[in-house]
This record gives structure tokens, sequence and C-alpha cells, in this order.
């Protein structure tokens, strides 16, 4: 089990930025927790991700420092690493055992804590603004595959040809896995999961998470990214949570509604409330990592994986785009 040989991993640099009473944002993103190290990620590739999670976090911040809503910059960050084929969202997912790539992703609004959620999409080019649709143009929270799709269909979604996500990188990895005859749940993958989480000048927090799931994933299995309470959370009177992981435990745990509920519940301050949950999970044996913040302005990472390519920024001026644990020569 590849978790259990993992210390817990809070970033060294990990600050709170408390934006006071002054009218602030906060903002951070992440594109998935895992084996990822210096060795295994070339010049190039690395330098692809950093680009890449700049351009997601400039257009989080942007609204957000124009006074736009955290609900808007968190889906227009996570459309843009929808769009990327970098990650196992949208464009570049993973593949199921059967050779089909099937997204999930939610959204939640702290306001009033409404919520949307999708599993299972197979055309809808970004499931997260399938997710928001679900949420703001139905009575319900989360839909799935077939009736997803009519859904979209009918509230006029973008759709794309399945080929249209399909990666060559992302078939060689579900290939490796069917030679080697391993399960989805024996891979030692990095996730690529997506996600963001946002508190807007108005104190307003949202959250959301997208993702391809797990390669070689086989009868519908689900992840708690689509899971409102494990994958993604968001109330304005605790914090918002994006996750990214081993979906199984993160599900088990409930990891983002319990980091909300120990901030708000237990008075925890949100790195040790994200450690304690990240903590769960590993000694379950579960590997990944959190992106939280809070209606105080905090923005906080933590995961208990090798590494996790994430960006946070804020009003005071914080600005940070990293991708391993141990950040020496990280941050930017
Ligand atoms: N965390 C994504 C998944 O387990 O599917």
């Amino acid at each position: 089990m590849i978790a259990a040989a993992m210390a817990l991993v809070s970033p060294a640099n990990a600050q709170d930025v408390t934006a006071g009473d002054e009218p602030g944002w906060s903002f951070a993103i992440h594109g998935g927790a895992g084996v990822i190290e210096r060795e295994n990620l070339t010049d190039e590739q690395e330098a692809a991700y950093r680009a890449s999670l700049d351009a997601a976090l400039t257009a989080g911040t942007e609204i957000l420092a124009a006074g736009g809503s955290a609900m808007d910059a968190v889906k227009a960050a996570i459309v843009l690493m929808e769009d990327d084929p970098l990650y196992n969202a949208g464009r570049g997912a993973v593949f199921t055992w059967d050779g089909r790539i099937e997204h999930d992703a939610s959204i939640m609004d702290g306001t009033d804590r409404s919520a949307g959620a999708v599993t299972g999409t197979r055309t809808i080019r970004n499931p997260i603004l399938l997710a928001d649709t679900v949420r703001t143009e139905s009575r319900h929270v989360f839909l799935s595959g077939d009736g997803a799709e009519e859904f979209a269909g009918e509230h006029g979604l973008e759709t794309v040809l399945p080929d249209w996500f399909a990666t060559e990188r992302r078939l060689e990895s579900l290939n490796r896995l069917k030679a080697q005859k391993l399960s989805a749940l024996d891979v030692d993958v990095k996730y690529g999961t997506v996600g963001a989480v946002a508190r807007d000048m108005q104190g307003n927090l949202a959250a959301g998470t997208s993702t391809g799931g797990m390669t070689g994933k086989r009868w519908g299995r689900i992840g708690d990214a689509p899971i409102i309470g494990a994958g993604t959370y968001a109330d304005n009177d605790s914090c918002a949570v994006s996750a990214t992981g081993h979906g199984e435990y993160f599900i088990r745990v409930g990891v983002a509604r319990e980091i909300c509920s120990r901030i708000a519940l237990a008075g925890e301050d949100p790195q040790t409330a994200s450690d304690s949950v990240l903590a769960e999970v590993l000694e379950m044996g579960g590997d990944g990592g959190v992106i939280v913040v809070t209606p105080a302005g905090d923005e906080v990472f933590s995961f208990n994986t090798a590494g996790m390519y994430r960006g946070r920024a804020d009003s005071e001026g914080l600005r940070e785009i990293a991708i391993f644990g141990d950040h020496a020569g990280d941050a930017e």
C-alpha cells in the first residue's frame, strides 16, 4: 500500500493569510496529488504544469480582483483545467476498463449550500458547467450517465465527440494496467483531478472539483469528486474544500465536510483540521490532498502524497504555484 509509507506533508511555508475586516479575496487550485517527484518530471513537463496552473490561477484571481463571485472564479479556473490535457479531467481524462472516458464533477455555493453534481458523462465538454447547471436549473443535486447527458442537451451545454477527450498518454496507462493485470485500485498513479476554492470580496465561499476518476475503473465506479461532502464542500460559515486522491477513502471519511465541521464546531484552525482529516485518510490506507479557504481568508494546502499540483493567491499579495512536497525551489 503506497500511502502507508508516506509521511503527512504540510507545506513548510504554508501561511495563513487573514483578510481581517477588509473586503479581500482568496483563491486556491489543485491539479491532483500523487507520486509527483522531481526525478519523474522533465523540465519541459514541469514548465508545462507551472504555466497551466498559472493560467488557471490567473483566470480565477482576475474575476475575484474585479469584484466577481467565488462561484465564477471556481468555474473559470476549472474550465481551463478541464480543457487542458495535462489533467485527469475533461480533455486528458483517464480511460475506463472498457476504453471509455467517463467524467465526474461537482460544485457548491457556500452562500446557500446549493450544490450540483454529475457522474459518468461522456460527451459534455466541461462537466463542471453541467454540475453548475444541475445546481441552478434543476431541483436535484446529483445526476448520472444518460440522464445527465439528456439534461445537458435540454440546457444547451456544449458537447463534443468522445474522441475529443482521448490522449495517447492515458491510453498507454490503460494498456499498461491491463498488461500487468492490475486493478484500478492497485495502480500507483498520479491523480490528476482538478479543483478550485474561493472566497470573494463579499465573503462568499465556493468549491468545485472535476475528474475522470481512476484508470481502468469498472462497473460504473464513482469516486469522491462528484460527492458533496467527500470531494467538494462549501459553506460560508465554515470553509470551502476541494479534494484529490483515492476516492474510496475520501468518501468513507467524508473528507470535505469533516474539515469544515472541525473548523466550525471544534474551532480548529484550517491547517490543523485539514492535516488531521488527511491523517485519518492515511491511517485507513488512502492518499491524496485538499485545498481549503475559510471565511477569514486563509488558503490552506494539505496532502499526504509526494506532491500536489497547486496554486494559491489572495488580495494581500500572496501568489504561489507549487508541485512538490519538499518545496525546495518550488514557490514562485
Ligand atoms: N479522487 C478522484 C477519484 O477517486 O475518482
